[in-house]
């Protein structure tokens, strides 16, 4: 959340008074917003749902997956994306990231097998996946691609939007998110079967109001209907959200800029997959090990991108203790379609993974930054750098305003 304010209060009082606040027949902003979004995005549908997660199972029911698939994902991410998989009866498989916190191209080949049905590039913390090599893998070995760009709203990959690549996007509207209505998500997808599908997943009931489709029979699902206060909130938040996007690629090139020369120092840009579209809520350093990570964020404000503290796999419970579902009959775990997946992980399946995560670190971007604030954050990275690998003294780094981080932008706690 980087900006709540009159207008949205305006939208939502406007909705209030008219004592519109269901979707269909009764109100007009989900479909205003659906039919904006899907144009910003670049996109033939766009389905509204109460969460980045229901909107994950969505798509995944939209694009059949089920029992005895298994789904490659990222090492590295929100557990919503292992835990739609066995949402919908299918088996995560959990695979490296490699040094831009992305899934990495080379470990999806390598990790595909004859279950292997399909893959969920995640756009983690803005940052762009390589969706080239990603989508060529697909192709040669018939996976489908459900990006999850829960995190990168906003964001894209070589001039197209995230959420347009694949064969299905997933965004997240919460509270951490680019844009956000508290709690919202959704499914993007040009194919009109898909799309059909993930709408019977978000509300089975949905053709109650929207008329019977007769080439897609409806199915059994949970409601995840969105309300028009959601829609009435995300349309205000989509008119902000380029101008955000664009403050916060100048921050970032302006960062790059001043603290390229701390590269002899150890300070090393992250590479990335596509560095002018991604959302770039973040500048990321890879640094040479853990010690000297810890040692610069003691100094300068910033995250450790293995230290969230719910990020990394190792810290997805349920996945590891094979919890599959609540009833057992309907843990994927232990479906008999399943018993030749992949069903068995180790907290030290991904090392490799996790020496990456915990030598990056992460630094916060904001729309609110002044250029007198990103002055500050170059001459404090470069002074906490010759602090922590150069043997200045932290009184002669001369440190500026330093300002405790946004604890809120990485999903922790205040303080954390
Ligand atoms: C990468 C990723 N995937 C999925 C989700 C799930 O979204 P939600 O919290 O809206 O259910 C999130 C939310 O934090 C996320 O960051």
């Amino acid at each position: 959340m980087y900006t709540v304010g009159q207008e949205e209060i305006d939208a939502l009082s406007r909705v209030v008074r008219t004592g519109a606040l269901f979707r269909y027949g009764v109100g007009k902003e989900c479909d205003t917003f659906e039919a904006r979004y899907a144009k910003y995005l670049g996109i033939k549908h766009f389905a509204l749902a109460a969460s980045g997660s229901n909107a994950l199972v969505a798509a995944m029911i939209g694009l059949g997956l089920g029992p005895g698939d298994e789904v490659l994902i990222p090492a590295h991410t929100y557990m919503a994306t292992a835990t739609s998989v066995l949402a919908v009866g299918a088996i995560p498989v959990i695979v490296d990231i490699d040094e831009s916190l992305t899934i990495d191209p080379k470990a999806v080949e390598a990790a595909i097998r004859p279950h292997t049905k399909a893959v969920v590039p995640v756009h983690m913390w803005g940052a762009a996946c390589d969706m080239a090599a990603i989508m060529d893998i697909a192709k040669r070995h018939n996976l489908l691609v459900i990006e999850d760009a829960c995190q990168g709203v906003g964001g894209g990959y070589e001039g197209k939007k995230f959420g347009t690549i694949g064969h299905a996007g997933c965004f997240s509207f919460n509270y951490f998110k680019n844009m956000t209505c508290g709690e919202g998500g959704g499914v993007s997808v040009n194919d009109d079967t898909v799309a059909e599908r993930a709408r019977c997943a978000i509300d089975p009931c949905h053709f109650y109001w929207h008329g019977r489709n007769e080439a897609e029979k409806p199915f059994a699902g949970n409601g995840a209907r969105p309300s028009e206060l959601m829609g009435a909130m995300l349309n205000v938040q989509l008119d902000r959200i380029d101008g955000m996007i664009a403050a916060m690629r100048a921050e970032k090139r302006a960062i790059l800029a001043g603290t390229a020369s701390l590269d002899n120092l150890g300070l090393r840009a992250t590479p990335m997959n596509s560095a002018n579209y991604d959302c770039s809520t973040q500048v990321m350093f890879t640094l040479p090990s853990a010690d000297a990570a810890s040692r610069f964020v003691e100094i300068f404000p910033s995250v450790i991108a293995g230290k969230t503290g719910r990020h990394n796999y190792t810290e997805w419970d349920q996945v590891l203790m094979g919890a599959g579902a609540a009833h057992p009959l309907m843990n994927p775990y232990l479906m008999p379609a399943n018993a030749e997946c992949r069903r068995t992980y180790s907290k030290d399946m991904c090392q490799r993974s996790l020496d990456i995560l915990n030598r990056t670190v992460m630094v916060p971007m904001s729309p609110h930054h002044s250029p007198a604030d990103i002055d500050d954050i170059i001459h404090n990275i470069g002074a906490a750098a010759r602090v922590a690998f150069a043997g200045l003294s932290r009184e002669d780094a001369a440190l500026r305003n330093l300002k405790p981080v946004d604890a809120q932008k990485f999903d922790m706690p205040a303080g954390a």
